[in-house]
């Protein structure tokens, strides 16, 4: 394994890099993490990745036990073993290591993880000529459930998602909600354009808020394109003038195809294009 990990304030290679199996992390998937990619060696809008961080914790009641300066500390250090020129950055915050219980009292310490990797970007072909995403039958889970706000280690349903458009060859799994509205992908946002104007799927309908989606429906703000956040239908989706995801490894990347329907013609859209290098003249 390539990278650098920092765990508990040690700092080793990936390789020797562990955690007891009686972390609940491990043993219940509890515990709520942020990827977040760096431009210039510096992570890209870290201070709202660690504004989400702890609204997740929060929502399982989980206690982030350092300011966001110590943990860009902790980052900092950690990064400075690295060297590449961009970094791939992840920060995993679990219960900690406790008996076989649910309750809090088992878990006195939380586990702090900090994973950073050379970044291997995307191929430049899914920007300049798209990617093509399935529809699967996996919903996302409903917010009654496991609420998609709470960005968990808990990834089963984004797995089981995504091996399903594995096995259709596809680079992405577009998901619907329990009532059949599309939602988000499996690691992305999800945007449309019609007639000229960008929609996403609200919050309300069971969806990730990306910090690269609020940092696209802002550029589009400043680029004085109309955009709104309203409940989006298979059909409509398959309509679209032009579609693409965000995510902050993906940025904005055009879909060109979602199952076997091109989409705007199968190239990616001007909106599309107009964002991307707004998106990138801002990075
Ligand atoms: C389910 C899901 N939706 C959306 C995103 C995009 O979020 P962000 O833009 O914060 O990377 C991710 C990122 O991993 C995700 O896992």
């Amino acid at each position: 394994m390539i990278g650098v990990v920092y765990v508990n304030g040690r700092i080793g290679s990936a390789d020797d890099a562990a955690v007891p199996v009686f972390d609940h992390g491990f043993l219940y998937g509890e515990g709520v993490y942020e990827t977040l990619r760096t431009y210039a060696r510096q992570p890209f809008l870290f201070d709202a990745h660690m504004a989400r961080l702890r609204r997740s914790a929060e929502m399982i009641a989980l206690p982030v036990p350092m300011t966001d300066a110590a943990l860009r500390e902790a980052v900092d250090q950690t990064a400075a073993a690295c060297s590449s020129d961009e970094l791939y950055v992840r920060i995993l915050l679990t219960r900690g290591v406790g008996d076989l219980s649910y309750n809090l009292k088992a878990t006195p310490a939380p586990t702090l993880v900090i994973i950073v990797k050379p970044l291997t970007p995307f191929p430049e072909r899914t920007y300049t000529e798209g990617i093509r995403v399935s529809m699967v039958g996996i919903r996302r889970n409903h917010p009654h459930a496991l609420n998609p706000l709470i960005k968990s280690n808990n990834l089963l349903n984004n797995a089981l998602a995504m091996q399903e458009a594995y096995r259709q060859g596809a680079d992405e799994a577009l998901m619907q909600n329990q009532a059949g509205f599309i939602v988000e992908c499996s690691q992305s946002n999800f945007f449309v354009v019609k007639n000229g104007e960008l929609l996403t799927p609200p919050l309300s309908a069971g969806l990730l808020p990306g910090i690269t989606r609020q940092f696209v429906l802002d550029l589009a703000a400043a680029e004085g394109i109309t955009a709104t956040s309203a409940p989006l239908t298979p059909a409509s989706a398959l309509a679209a003038d032009e579609a693409f995801i965000t995510s902050t490894t993906r940025e904005i990347t055009p879909v060109t195809t979602i199952d076997e329907t091109p989409i705007g013609g199968g190239t990616p859209g001007p909106v599309t294009r107009r964002l991307l290098e707004a998106f990138r003249s801002n990075t």
